[in-house]
């Protein structure tokens, strides 16, 4: 691996997955291998023999290296509601060597590996760990998004400000339009660039039923180049 980073969002639904698609998707239009990972999805379905997360699927759809799901997604949980919950429920730890363990393996198998994190970037895993804990023990650069929608402004700056508590860097954000005709769009997207800190790597469009990997060609590739050589 030559880049890692973990992305996170101001909330759940915000388009972490949306985006980690289309930064995969740059990632290759640069060159470089890639890979999503996913360490805990929570909500699946069964589709005949199988079990399927729409989070995994986006992730191994815009991945240019294919990996074993064990690796991609360590944690499988079948209630998409809070993953503590849902792991209680299913008699399942939520551990984080584990998930560093995969992390590792992934890593040895493409230059750019993008870990989703599940919800927002302190949702608890058990009663003393959270995602932010899983961050820290994967050692990752954050990227933020930021799904465009009145309140965005307080979840992104708290967010911001609870990465940097846990000591980890906000290396960049994404802007991410959720289709509610937000009012003051541009003004606040200044906002979060006067305050955030970080590049700037794209504004995503809403575009509903678009393959996320299309919205790659909405990222900043000079900036996502520069950071991703930055990290190497
Ligand atoms: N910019 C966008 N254009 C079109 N659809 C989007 C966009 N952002 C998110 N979505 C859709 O909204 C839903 C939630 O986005 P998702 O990326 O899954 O959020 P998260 O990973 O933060 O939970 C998904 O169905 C996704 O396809
Ligand atoms: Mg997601």
């Amino acid at each position: 691996m030559r880049a890692g980073f973990f992305i996170t969002g101001t909330d759940t639904g915000v388009g972490k997955t949306h985006t980690t698609c289309a930064l995969l998707g740059a990632a290759a239009q640069l060159g470089y291998s890639t890979m999503g990972m996913k360490p805990v999805a929570a909500g699946f379905e069964r589709q005949g023999d199988a079990w399927h997360n729409d989070d995994v699927e986006a992730l191994v759809a815009a991945s240019s290296v294919k990996a074993d799901r064990r690796l991609i997604n360590p944690y499988a949980l079948r209630s998409a509601i809070a993953p503590h919950i849902a792991a209680e429920q299913q008699g399942v730890a939520l551990r984080i060597p584990p998930v560093r363990a995969a992390f590792d393996a992934l890593a040895e198998q493409a230059d750019v590996v993008l870990v989703e994190g599940a919800g927002g970037f302190v949702v608890p895993l058990d009663a003393t760990h959270d995602m932010a804990d899983m961050a820290v023990a994967l050692g990752l650069p954050v990227i933020l998004v930021v799904g465009m929608r009145l309140g965005c402004l307080n979840h992104a700056l708290l967010t911001a400000e609870a990465i940097r508590h846990r000591g980890l860097s906000l290396a960049g954000w994404v802007a991410n339009d959720l289709g509610t005709d937000m009012a003051a769009f541009e003004a606040n997207l200044t906002a979060l660039g006067q305050r955030l800190g970080g590049p700037a790597l794209a504004t995503l469009p809403w575009h509903p039923g678009e393959p996320p990997e299309a919205a790659s060609r909405h990222v900043a590739l000079p900036r996502w180049h520069s950071l991703l050589r930055k990290v190497s």
